[in-house]
């Protein structure tokens, strides 16, 4: 055993880390909860002893909320924990974080009506990571963009559909975005993950909802909108690695429409040597469906908090802990985590 207090190791700085940095804006709850776990001894020696990705801040805070535990002071949290800390365990050591955040369609929008834009057809669509699925319905949901600066706003709703039954995702907008008068069509949609999450399964659709922070209502109700959606119109979600996938995903896309491959939120969950492979089957696929004449475009987003290794092309300090929005490898935005947000460059 090593000398140094648990309360010092490397789990509890990211339990700190998490509790200072990254949860106070937006949960006065999760910021109690994981500074009073980085203070505590006793649980950082359990959390220990899971596997090293098992240990990540959101899935114990997850697991408990999806057990019923409530927005409380950390006292009663511990309380609950103890009272339930097999069940917690179970769930950590069998889910994963698989966030669907319909939110950060707003982020893709102006990159995929480009897209069909440019080659003036409808899209057909995979998402790599694809979790439940719920980033593939960008023309099922409503749009308000609202620039920075200005006291002006453009909105975008899908065709047909009664308000109230769609989620209005709002995005703070600066620099030149290139808004688009109509939302693009999607002829196909299709997604891949290691565990694809059943909208129908009521089970997966509570872990999708004890993933949302407490305290963000508006994600929750937005949420539920996007899942109502995706029950009517059940996406085709593949299970596999991405890596394995791919290529036989898109053989099944329709020739008239432009293929779009998107990701967001995953690549942090591959190993160098993963995204490496990414990468080649992207510039493979994109030289492939070249060749056959099929004109479609290769395009990735890629979407990753952690600027120093994902995102290499542009310093942490910039991104502030938003996404780097890329568009065929190149920088094209700056987006906020849960697509609240989208600045330009
Ligand atoms: C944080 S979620 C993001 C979900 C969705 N992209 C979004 O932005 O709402 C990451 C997802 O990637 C999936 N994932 C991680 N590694 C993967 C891999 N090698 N192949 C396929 N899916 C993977 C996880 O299972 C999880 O559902």
């Amino acid at each position: 055993m090593s000398g140094e207090p648990a309360t010092d190791s490397a789990t509890a700085q990211w339990y700190r880390h998490f509790g200072t940095i990254d949860a106070p804006g937006s949960s006065p709850c999760y910021a109690e909860w994981t500074v009073g776990i980085a203070g505590d001894a006793e649980l950082i020696r359990r959390i220990d002893q899971w596997p090293h990705h098992k240990r990540q801040p959101l899935l114990i805070l997850a697991a408990a909320r999806f057990l019923g535990a409530q927005i409380s002071p950390y006292r009663d949290f511990r309380n609950f924990l103890d009272q339930h800390w097999a069940a917690v365990s179970e769930i950590v050591l069998s889910r994963s974080t698989q966030t669907n955040e319909a939110g950060r369609c707003a982020t893709l929008l102006p990159s995929l009506a480009q897209i069909s834009a440019a080659e003036s057809r409808p899209l057909a669509l995979i998402e790599v990571g694809a979790s439940a699925g719920l980033a593939l319905f960008p023309d099922h949901y409503g749009y308000e963009y609202v620039p920075e600066a200005e006291d002006a706003r453009t909105t975008l709703v899908p065709a047909g559909a009664q308000p109230g039954t769609y989620p209005v995702l709002r995005c703070v907008t600066s620099g030149p975005v290139p808004l688009p008068a109509a939302l693009p069509q999607v002829l196909w949609r299709a997604g891949i993950d290691l565990n694809p999450l059943d909208v129908r399964n009521p089970d997966d659709v509570a872990w999708l909802e004890a993933l949302v922070w407490p305290e963000q209502e508006f994600r929750l109700e937005r949420l539920r909108q996007a899942i109502a959606i995706a029950r009517e119109h059940p996406p085709l979600l593949v299970a596999g690695d991405l890596n394995e996938q791919l290529a036989a995903l898109a053989a099944r896309a329709p020739e008239d429409a432009a293929l779009v491959v998107f990701h967001s939120a995953v690549t942090a969950y591959l190993d160098a040597g993963g995204r490496a492979r990414f990468r080649r089957t992207m510039a493979d696929l994109a030289a492939e469906r070249a060749a056959t004449g099929s004109r479609t475009k290769g395009h990735t987003v890629l979407a990753q908090a952690d600027g120093s290794t994902v995102v290499p092309e542009m310093d942490d300090t910039r991104l502030g802990g938003r996404f780097q929005l890329l568009q065929d490898g190149q920088p094209a935005a700056i987006a906020g985590p849960h697509g609240q947000s989208l600045e330009w460059l």
